[in-house]
């Protein structure tokens, strides 16, 4: 029986992506937040999955604003990764795993989610910096890829009590998968950021704190905000919440476990954080 390990969640600021290439991990701005790794690549090691079910948010590079899924389920053989304007390198590109992300479509169909298939599909900095920062070393990608893209983008969004039924909903798709994989959950972005208007630059660690208190034991608390509320607590950006949110509903209905933590203002315009938890 396929086991899901855990969930990973981090940030996807693009820079990161850049520092990496210039090689400035240790320089005084980006050690604190690179720090907060090393415990992501001990329990990756440990843990050894195969499968990762990541919810990220397209940031214009696949979807544009002319046409905007709720929620978009990849069911591609390979996922290469293209520059949506930041100047990144090329990161390398994902296997993907067509035979579950087939289970899985059919099964959020079935649970009356009305998500688009993509048997084409480009990712973007939101989905390659979170494997960059977990795998620094590899020179293949050791998981097979499924990437749930959810539009945190463009109005109206989709609301958190949606996403994590969604999450919920994945969750229940992998508990009938009849293979062996040891799968893990990825959620991307946040936290608390926003880019553009009169708050450019805006951080609220408060509701930061709050958000990652309440992930492991009590998601539905992340539910309560409308998303319009979400927006006015964690910034525009920040409303990339919604990616954390649903990744916590794939890994079931019961407890989690916190095993890892870290928190760093900023980076960027945006409030870094790094958790992984374990099903209790
Ligand atoms: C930044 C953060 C993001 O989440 C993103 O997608 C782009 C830029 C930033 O803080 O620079
Ligand atoms: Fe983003």
């Amino acid at each position: 029986m396929a086991e899901i390990i855990g969930g990973y969640f981090t940030s996807h600021v693009p820079a990161i992506g850049g520092a990496i290439h210039k090689g400035l991990k240790a320089d005084p701005y980006w050690k604190p937040f690179f720090d907060g790794y090393p415990p992501v690549h001990e329990w990756l090691a440990k843990a050894r999955p195969d499968v990762a079910v990541v919810f990220y948010n397209d940031h214009g590079l696949n979807f544009f604003l002319d046409k905007m899924p709720t929620f978009a389920v990849g069911a591609a053989r390979r996922y290469d990764n293209a520059d949506e304007g930041w100047g990144l390198p090329l990161f390398k590109s994902f296997e993907g795993h067509v035979p579950l992300s087939w289970h899985i479509i059919e099964q959020l169909v079935d649970d009356e989610f009305d998500i688009t298939t993509c048997q084409k599909m480009l990712v973007d900095h939101a989905l390659s910096i979170p494997f960059e920062l977990a795998y620094p070393d590899a020179s293949v990608w050791p998981v097979k890829l499924v990437p749930i893209a959810i539009n945190t983008v463009q109005h109206p969004l989709p609301s958190a009590k949606r996403c994590l039924a969604l999450g919920r909903a994945v969750n229940k798709a992998l508990a009938s998968w009849g293979g062996n994989e040891r799968i893990v959950v990825i959620g991307t972005g946040g936290l608390s950021h926003q880019l553009d208007g009169e708050r450019a630059g805006f951080i609220n660690a408060e509701y930061d704190s709050f958000c990652l208190d309440n992930l492991a034991g009590d998601p539905d608390a992340l539910t309560h905000d409308s998303v319009h509320e979400i927006v006015r607590l964690a910034g525009t950006q920040g409303v990339e919440v919604l990616n954390w949110i649903a990744a916590r509903g794939a890994l079931g209905l019961g407890a989690a476990r916190e095993i890892h933590r870290n928190y760093h203002i900023p980076i960027s315009n945006t409030a870094a954080a790094t958790l992984l938890l374990e099903p209790a």
